[in-house]
């Protein structure tokens, strides 16, 4: 395999942050030079608002804050309280879920699900657990045509 094929099939799509208050934020990196998509998405099942901006070509910073009547019980407001702000998660695209996550289960990597669920950007995600990586917390995610 060339550099150039496994790049194909690892591709870093965003650096996600937990935020206290996602204006802010948008600012803060809007004053830094990031340039923001004018809509913000809800991820219901993380119970999320989202603001995404392109760093580059292929990747993104995600900017993470609880939303909704239920956003106490999301991981992200559970995250906040433990943790405060921060880097949340690394999300790597890959070409098929499905078989990623068998392959890395076949080597003892924990998922957080045992189904892929759908993401922000309406993909096809699952989380390898920190345990597994190194006390960082990774997206897999695939493109859903
Ligand atoms: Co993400």
């Amino acid at each position: 395999m060339t550099i150039h094929d496994a790049l194909k099939n690892l591709v870093l799509d965003h650096i996600a942050v937990a935020v206290d208050d996602l204006d802010k934020s948008v600012l803060f990196y809007q004053n830094l030079g990031l340039v923001f998509e004018d809509e913000r998405e809800v991820v219901e099942e993380q119970k999320v608002i989202t603001a995404f901006s392109p760093i580059d070509h292929n990747t993104h910073l995600e900017l993470l804050t609880p939303y909704g009547i239920k956003k106490e019980d999301g991981a992200i407001f559970q995250y906040l309280q433990k943790k405060g702000p921060g880097i949340h998660h690394l999300c790597f695209t890959v070409l098929n879920l499905e078989q990623k996550c068998f392959e890395l289960k076949a080597l003892g990597v924990q998922f957080l699900y045992s189904q892929a669920k759908i993401g922000a950007k309406k993909r096809l995600v699952n989380f390898i657990h920190p345990k597994s990586a190194g006390g960082v917390l990774i997206e897999l995610s695939q493109k859903i045509e």
